[in-house]
C-alpha cells in the first residue's frame, strides 16, 4: 500500500488533499500539531474514505519532527508521498520595514525551515520508495517574476524561500520528484470565505503530483497542473 503523510491535515487544504489521497488508496497519515483535531480529522476519514492514521508533528519543533519519524518507521518501513503543507500567515498589511524580527523568524521557522527539517527527518523512509515525491505547499505571493505586491512580506519571502528549499532539494534528490505548488487564494482559514477557489480546486495540483504526474517532473514550481514562473 502507498503510503503519504501530510503536514497540517487536520483543515484547510491539507485535510482536503489527505482525504484525495485516502480515497485513492493510500495509506494517509494525518499530520498535526494539534493532536485533538488532528486525531478527530483522521477518524473522520478513515470512516469516510480509507486508511488515515494521524501523527502528531509540530514542523517548527526539531525534536516533534524527530519523533514523529520515528513513530512512523515503528509501523511502516517506506514513505511514497511527503505534502510540506503546514504553514503560517502571521504578518498581514505591515510594510517590509516595519516587521519584526521575531515575526520573521517565526514565519520562516514553519514555512520554509519547517518543510527542510520535515523532509530531512523522512529522507530515509522516502528513499525506500519506488517513486518518492516531495510536495512544497507554497504560494504565488512568493513569487519573484513580475516583482512584489507589498501584502504580507514576510510569509511572501518565506515562500520565495521555500521556492529556493524545493530547487535545491531536486538537485540533491536526482530520483525524487520535488516541487512546489501554488494552490491559488483558497476558501480556507488562512484564505478566508471571499477567496475565488475551493479546497478540492487547492488540493487538485497537490494530488495529481503525489499520484499521476511523471516522476521526471522535478525542481518545478507549479500552478493548475502547469510549470509557472518563479
Ligand atoms: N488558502 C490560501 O489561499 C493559500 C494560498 C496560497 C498558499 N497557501 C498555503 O497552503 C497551505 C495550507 O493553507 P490553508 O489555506 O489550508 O491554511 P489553514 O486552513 O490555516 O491550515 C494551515 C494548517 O497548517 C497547520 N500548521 C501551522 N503551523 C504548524 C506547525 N508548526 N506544525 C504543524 N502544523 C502547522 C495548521 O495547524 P493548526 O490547526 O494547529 O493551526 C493547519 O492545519 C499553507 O502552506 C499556505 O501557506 C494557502
Amino acid at each position: 500500500m502507498k503510503t503519504a503523510l501530510i503536514t497540517g491535515a487536520n483543515k484547510g487544504i491539507g485535510y482536503e488533499v489527505a482525504r484525495q489521497l485516502a480515497s485513492k488508496g493510500f495509506h494517509v497519515f494525518v499530520g498535526a500539531r494539534n493532536a485533538k483535531a488532528g486525531r478527530k480529522a483522521a477518524e473522520e476519514m478513515g470512516k469516510k474514505c480509507g486508511k488515515a492514521t494521524f501523527l502528531e508533528i509540530d514542523v517548527a519543533d526539531n525534536d516533534s519532527v524527530k519523533k514523529a519519524a520515528r513513530e512512523f518507521s515503528n509501523s511502516e518501513d517506506h514513505l511514497d508521498v511527503l505534502v510540506n503543507n503546514a504553514g503560517v500567515v502571521v504578518d498581514g498589511d505591515e510594510a517590509i520595514l516595519e516587521i519584526s524580527d521575531d515575526l520573521f523568524r517565526k514565519t520562516l521557522e514553519t514555512n520554509t525551515l519547517g518543510a527542510l527539517r520535515v523532509t530531512r527527518a523522512f529522507v530515509p523512509l522516502l528513499r525506500k520508495s519506488k517513486a518518492p515525491r516531495v510536495i512544497n505547499v507554497s504560494s504565488g505571493s512568493g513569487q519573484l517574476t513580475g516583482g512584489a505586491d507589498g501584502w504580507a512580506p514576510a510569509y511572501s519571502i518565506s515562500k520565495s524561500a521555500l521556492n529556493g528549499v524545493t530547487s535545491q532539494l531536486a538537485a540533491a534528490l536526482p530520483k525524487f520528484a520535488v516541487n512546489s505548488v501554488c494552490p491559488g487564494w483558497v476558501r480556507t482559514d488562512m484564505g478566508g470565505k471571499n477567496a475565488n477557489r475551493s479546497v478540492e480546486e487547492g488540493a487538485d495540483t497537490i494530488a495529481w503530483l503525489a499520484t499521476e504526474a511523471p516522476q521526471e517532473l522535478t525542481g518545478k514550481f507549479l500552478r493548475d497542473r502547469k510549470e509557472i514562473a518563479w
